[in-house]
């Protein structure tokens, strides 16, 4: 088979990145180890900053979104039984987020390429990418028990923290920084009622929880936990027990409680690869970098991946001018670094630190102190939370 662009992963970035080149008039295949359903079931982030859903509507595939996603003004940060609004629209001058979960993206991306008569190849296996620091790259894999090779002339690597792009370029041509967590988070769906109409982000004593959502009456909430929980340990009365300690309030407060219907741990780390290229191959979105969940900037530093892939690629078929793609890690990984210091500082400031030392408690308090009475502060969180705005390119 030959294509423009090979694509290794239908996740966000992958399926992204696909749409986009299809507007610019590229043609693509995206290759996929695991089945549709699986990747339209797999409940991961829920929320997109104001620049993602601007990118998805001015793309066409936001239509859902803007009916089904909640439109969110603020967040609370709460602490020693208080909570305490960040106002983000007023802060940042009108920009809000959007509550809508990562697993209706990928529906509607899928969709949108389906119909376009795109090509996605679900349950393959035996993926290996070639010939990437030549001009003609390929990807081999196994469809339907069948050997198959796509030639094309480029590769995205978009096949997350797990998939095999990163480690086929050569060890020496790339740096990895990473940071691992001694934590992780229990996160649960359930069929409840969320009990607050913004999210709700606490530090407590006993560790970190965070109330979010997926729609009027499911609830999407999340406990610091060890990295390598079992979730055996877990009983859903135990989850909701441990819950609604974290979450007290003097005023009383209590979660909605009700069936779980979904249960996952996942352990956290911050990482990045550089540069996020190597010869004809692009990695983006996880493959590339890392991000822990409470700055909630996984999802949309892919979508801010794709969107300049896309556009460099672009120049490059229109007018023959690499510019923008031999550029492009270094246009990536400035937005890339903020997000990390961004996701790496709501992690410190929310979760109990390992070993619960009773001066970083106080620490965190007097930070959150002073982002919730400071303007300047509150700004400054306002502004990366809601998302900073794209480059120019
Ligand atoms: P992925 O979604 O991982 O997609 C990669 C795809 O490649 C997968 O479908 C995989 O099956 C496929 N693949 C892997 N190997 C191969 C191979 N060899 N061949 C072919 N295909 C392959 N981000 C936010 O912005 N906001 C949030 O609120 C948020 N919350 C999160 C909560 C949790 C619990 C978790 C786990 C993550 C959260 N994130 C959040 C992060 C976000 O989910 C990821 O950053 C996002 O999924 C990245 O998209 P991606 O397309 O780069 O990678
Ligand atoms: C989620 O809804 O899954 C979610 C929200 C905010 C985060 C992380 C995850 O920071």
């Amino acid at each position: 088979m030959r294509t423009q662009v090979g694509i290794v992963g239908a996740g966000p970035a992958g399926l992204l990145l696909s749409h986009l080149l299809h507007l610019e008039g590229i043609e693509s295949i995206v290759v996929e180890t695991h089945t549709r359903r699986h990747v339209e079931e797999r409940i991961r982030a829920g929320v997109l900053e104001q620049g993602t859903v601007d990118l998805l509507n001015q793309s066409g595939v936001g239509g859902r979104m803007r009916r089904e996603g909640l439109i969110h003004h603020g967040i609370e940060l709460r602490f020693n039984r208080r909570g305490h609004r960040i106002d983000l629209f007023e802060l940042t001058g009108g920009r809000a987020i959007t509550v809508y979960g990562q697993h209706e993206v990928v529906k509607d991306l899928i969709d949108a390429r389906l119909q376009a008569d795109g090509q996605i190849l679900f349950s393959v296996d035996q993926v290996s990418v070639h010939g990437f620091d030549g001009k003609s790259p390929s990807i081999r894999l196994r469809s339907a028990g069948e050997p198959l090779e796509i030639v094309c002339d480029f590769i995205g690597g978009c096949d997350g923290f797990h998939g095999v792009c990163r480690p086929s370029i050569p060890a020496d041509a790339l740096r990895n920084y990473e940071k691992v967590y001694p934590f992780g988070w229990l996160g649960i769906l359930a069929e409840a009622r969320p009990a607050s109409e913004e999210l709700v982000y606490s530090n407590h004593e006993r560790g970190f929880a965070l109330l979010s959502m997926r729609s009027p009456v499911l609830s999407r909430v999340y406990l610091q936990c060890r990295p390598d929980e079992e979730l055996e340990e877990w009983p859903d009365d135990r989850i909701w027990e441990e819950l609604q300690l974290r979450f007290q309030t003097d005023e009383g407060f209590r979660l909605n409680e009700g069936r779980v219907v979904q249960k996952g741990v996942t352990a956290m780390r911050s990482f990045v690869a550089e540069p996020m290229q190597y010869g004809r191959l692009y990695l983006a979105g996880d493959a590339a970098h890392i991000v822990p969940p409470t700055g909630a900037k996984g999802l949309n530093l892919a979508a801010a991946d794709v969107r300049i892939l896309s556009r460099a690629m672009a120049n490059w078929y229109r007018n023959r001018d690499g510019g923008l793609l031999e550029r492009y890690s270094q246009l990536c990984l400035r937005r890339v670094w903020r997000a990390q210091h961004f996701s790496w500082w709501m992690t410190s400031m929310m979760h109990r630190p390992d070993g619960g030392s009773e001066f970083d408690h106080r620490r965190q308090l007097a930070e959150l102190d002073n982002v919730t009475t400071s303007r300047a502060a509150a700004t400054n969180l306002a502004e990366n939370y809601a998302g900073l705005p794209f480059e120019v390119i």
